[in-house]
């Protein structure tokens, strides 16, 4: 049987969550003739291929785990880094912001370990684009890896380039940079983005994003916004409901800004950004 047409059983070549004692959690592979080595004892891959997703399975030695379909959110946590990644706060949230959906086609700079890659992947399909800019050989593989591992290589291409020299392509809907001097590569963004389109970045410091408001003034974007979001975890007992003792204090600040037709943006009212109310859709 299966529920949103895709099947509730795995299979073979499927990518498996298993979360154990403690929420202790691993992903793996699923292969025939495989065992997964856990602190509480061995599962055999055999015993889980065919088994319903959401089982509670047992190791040798009596362990229970929960049997699952990783999510996107799970394998961008667990992929392989050399690098800081994006995380699901704030990959979830751009997509949104920058209107990322299927269909969509999207730059994004550097592909650094592919984090974000996989976040828009899995938005754009099945028949979006993700073309992820990067200059080291050894990050691109790395990244590449990734995406193959989660199984959206399909609409990803890689470029290995410097950004200096300019995209590619032209007509993208949004453009993301993650790298450490965005306000260095505005006038190729520009020319690779459609009228209209959105740029994003996301920077560790404020003294980087400054500098990236300041270059974004006389360059023909408008709409400039700052935004920084706090995910604050709970311990998940009804009786003492409360949040957990420990946060992730900081992870970065994200920019926006929409491509306008050039000369336009003097129009576009600058200035503090703040947004008000408004209309509501009509
Ligand atoms: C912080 S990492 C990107 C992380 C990625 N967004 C993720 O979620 O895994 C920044 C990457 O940008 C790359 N980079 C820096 N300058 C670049 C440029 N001018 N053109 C292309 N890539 C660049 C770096 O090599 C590095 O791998």
């Amino acid at each position: 049987m299966s529920v949103g047409g895709k099947p509730s059983c795995a299979r073979a070549g499927d990518l498996a969550l298993l979360v154990g004692p403690k929420r202790r959690w691993r992903i793996v592979r699923l292969e025939p003739g495989q065992t997964l080595q856990t602190h509480h004892g061995v599962l055999n891959h055999d015993d889980l291929i065919g088994r319903p997703w959401g089982s509670r399975v047992a190791t040798h030695l009596g362990h229970p785990y929960l049997f699952l379909p990783p999510s996107i959110h799970d394998l961008i946590l667990r992929i392989r880094r050399i690098t800081q990644i994006v995380y699901p706060k704030e990959a979830g949230y751009l997509l949104l912001k920058m209107n990322i959906g299927p269909g969509s086609h999207v730059i994004e700079a550097g592909s650094g370990s592919g984090g974000l890659t996989l976040a828009l992947a899995h938005a754009v399909r099945p028949d979006g684009r993700v073309y992820s800019y990067e200059t080291r050989s050894e990050m691109q593989r790395l990244a590449r890896r990734n995406v193959e591992r989660a199984g959206l290589a399909d609409v990803v291409e890689f470029r290995l380039r410097d950004i200096v020299e300019g995209f590619e392509e032209t007509g993208v809907n949004a453009l993301f940079l993650d790298l450490p001097t965005p306000w260095d590569y505005l006038e190729q963004a520009y020319a690779a983005l459609v009228n209209g389109g959105y740029l994003g970045a996301v920077l560790p410091t404020a003294n980087q994003v400054a500098r990236l408001l300041a270059a974004l003034e006389p360059a023909p974007f408008g709409l400039p916004e700052v935004e920084e979001i706090l995910l604050r975890a709970y311990k998940t007992v009804p009786a003492r409901l409360r949040p957990v003792d420990r946060m992730v204090a900081h992870t970065g600040y994200l920019v926006f800004a929409r491509s306008l037709v050039s000369g336009d943006a003097e129009a576009e009212g600058r200035g503090d950004a703040e947004r008000t109310g408004g209309d509501d859709v009509s």
